[in-house]
């Protein structure tokens, strides 16, 4: 049996997810990657994981969608599990509160929470009978300090602060580790209709940091120098929040 660790990345098409799919196939893991609906979009970065010697899996399914979720994850792994998660999806909809519609609302609480339960919970039982296993979820500075315009997305990723460090507790004597990495302000797809260059004022850094700063974080929880850290968060906001 070989043993090459697996990680499977939610949401590994761009951005955040995507380095960390890089940077976890660079450390040694093959790479299961997820999209919502398109996996030909993988073909450049199967290619770039296949060139580092490791395998590379895609599977498309929306994250919100409890069945199609479970269906896929359950179809690909069986009686197996990765042995490292990173739940990395997540979308926006930004708008004042008081103009908020339900629809917005919902959205980001079931895709960005939701999708927890629906990618995470298929998997548990596996992890915990198999003994082993990192969960890093990708969650935001916004759930730590609180975003105007974005209580929908500032509550879907506190959220995820909550059930990370409860989850934390609930398998620790089964070896699986659960840790959180809160981005502040990073370049990629999400953030290109913000004003950056008015943001980095704010940043004591005075930057926005880079997917592969993330990954970074990322690769650490996955690997064996973090194998006494569960429950934390681990904040890659140049400075932006300080806890
Ligand atoms: P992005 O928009 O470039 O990538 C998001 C990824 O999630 C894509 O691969 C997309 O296909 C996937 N995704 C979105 N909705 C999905 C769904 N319903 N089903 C399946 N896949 C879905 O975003 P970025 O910037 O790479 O963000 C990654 C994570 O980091 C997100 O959870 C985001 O909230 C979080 N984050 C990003 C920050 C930033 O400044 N870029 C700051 C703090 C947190």
């Amino acid at each position: 049996m070989s043993d090459v660790k697996t990680a499977l990345i939610i949401g590994a098409t761009r951005g955040i997810g995507r380095e960390c799919a890089l940077r976890l196939a660079q450390d040694g893991f093959d790479i299961v990657g997820t999209c919502r609906s398109n996996p030909e979009r993988f073909s450049e970065l199967e290619t770039v994981i296949k060139s580092c010697g490791r395998k590379f899996d895609a599977l498309a399914f929306d994250i919100a969608d409890r069945k199609a979720a479970e269906d896929a994850l359950c179809g690909f792994f069986g009686d197996g599990a990765p042995d490292v998660v990173v739940y990395n999806a997540g979308i926006r909809d930004d708008e004042i509160f008081a103009f908020m519609t339900p629809e917005q609302w919902d959205k980001v609480l079931n895709t960005n929470t939701g999708g927890f339960f629906n990618c995470i919970h298929p998997l548990i039982g596996n992890m915990i009978s198999r003994k082993n296993g990192r969960i890093i979820v990708i969650s935001s500075i916004s759930g730590q300090t609180g975003q105007p315009g974005q209580v929908n997305y500032s509550a879907s990723k506190a959220a995820l602060l909550g059930a990370v460090k409860a989850l934390a507790k609930e398998v620790a004597r089964k070896k699986i580790l659960v840790n959180a990495v809160t981005p502040g302000f990073i370049a990629t797809d999400m953030t290109e209709s913000m004003d950056l260059d008015q943001i980095k004022n704010l940043i004591p850094m005075r930057r926005t940091g880079t997917p592969r700063e993330v990954a970074g974080a990322v690769s650490f929880l996955a690997g064996e120098d973090s194998s006494y850290i569960t429950g934390q968060v681990i904040p890659v906001n140049g400075g932006l929040f300080i806890g």
